[in-house]
């Protein structure tokens, strides 16, 4: 990739938060490891691969019901939008909704892999020679100041595809949306993509799929920690694995040790014996009902649902009161 000279905020996490956040994954019992870590450069792309297996459901579903309801969902965004995404990757779908939105006064996305942040800016600006995009290249989880000066007659709408509000766990999902709130102000809105709960089988099948893009991506995250913090840990003697937990409503995504593991991170040594696991990912599933409960208590209404026929994934309106 040739680096863009473009202006864009840099609030990108430094080795030393990148460091902290392993190492007080790794002293948790049992051990973790948080799911931005996916995210360099590569695992942004083995994620883009995930998006297109057949197994994985939720993106070509999303991008369905945000197609086949584009003309409602504009309406609802109103005639002078200013966008902001979280979690921005690709903003693939996020061009359905440039396209057919009348006004959009800004894009703001934010996203914690730097180069793919660049790239999609270099894509938009010139499938959209007349957008203004405002890249922030951050862990959208951490408290993002914006500073938002809008014209009173623009409607400020989040965009939170995809169901990565699945990665919280459900009190700092509430804590999260409650955050958006504060970002968008009353009567600002966000369109989100929730995941549904559903048949285990269709929900296992999506986290192993059987070309092993979803292990390969898993498998990443300690090369990315390698590169990051200068660590040695060996990622052959790991092996992925994801089960949906029924009782929490959630995929869970661990890496298994298949060997000894010993390292060290700054001046701390860790073992990690074979046989056990470190959680990298939760992936939680809502229904409706539960979703809304959460909305309403950060503040949100509920406007409108959208849904595929098979009720896989939906696409929700909510609005800030
Ligand atoms: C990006 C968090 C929505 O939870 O389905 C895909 C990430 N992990 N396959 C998800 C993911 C494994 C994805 N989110």
């Amino acid at each position: 990739m040739s680096e863009p000279k473009k202006l864009f905020l840099d609030l990108h996490p430094d080795s030393e938060a990148v460091q902290e956040a392993v190492e007080a994954g790794l002293s948790r019992s049992p051990k973790q490891l948080p799911p931005k870590l996916f995210y360099d450069k590569r695992g942004s792309e083995l994620f883009d691969q995930i998006c297109t297996l057949e197994e994985y459901y939720p993106t070509r579903t999303e991008s369905a019901i945000l197609e086949d309801n584009i003309d409602e969902i504009t309406e609802r965004c109103g005639s002078s939008v200013l966008l902001i995404e979280y979690g921005s990757g690709s903003s693939n779908k996020t061009q359905f909704l440039l396209h057919s939105l009348p006004k959009v006064e800004a894009y703001i996305p934010i996203d914690i892999s730097k180069g793919h942040l660049l790239e999609a800016q270099q894509r938009l600006e010139h499938l959209f020679p007349d957008l203004n995009v405002l890249p922030v290249c951050a862990d959208y989880a951490q408290h993002i100041k914006l500073g938002l000066n809008r014209s009173p007659e623009t409607h400020t709408v989040a965009f939170f595809p995809g169901s990565t509000i699945g990665n919280f766990e459900p009190e700092h999902a509430l804590g999260f949306l409650e955050r958006i709130h504060e970002t968008i102000g009353i009567g600002g809105s966000l369109l989100i993509g929730v995941d549904l709960v559903k048949d285990i089988r269709i929900l296992e099948r999506a986290y192993n799929d059987s070309m092993g893009v979803t292990a390969a991506f898993n498998l990443n995250m300690i090369h990315h920690i390698n590169t990051r913090l200068g660590t040695n840990i060996n990622a052959s003697g790991f092996c992925h694995r994801a089960l949906y937990n029924s009782i929490e409503n959630r995929i869970e995504m661990y890496l298994d040790a298949t060997l000894d593991h010993q390292f060290s991170i700054g001046d701390t040594a860790y073992h990690i014996p074979r046989g056990e696991s470190i959680l990298t990912e939760y992936s939680h599933k809502y229904t409706l009902p539960a979703f809304e409960k959460m909305a309403e208590r950060a503040g949100f209404r509920v406007d409108q649902v959208w849904t595929d026929r098979d009720n896989l994934f939906s696409l929700q309106f909510l609005t800030a009161h």
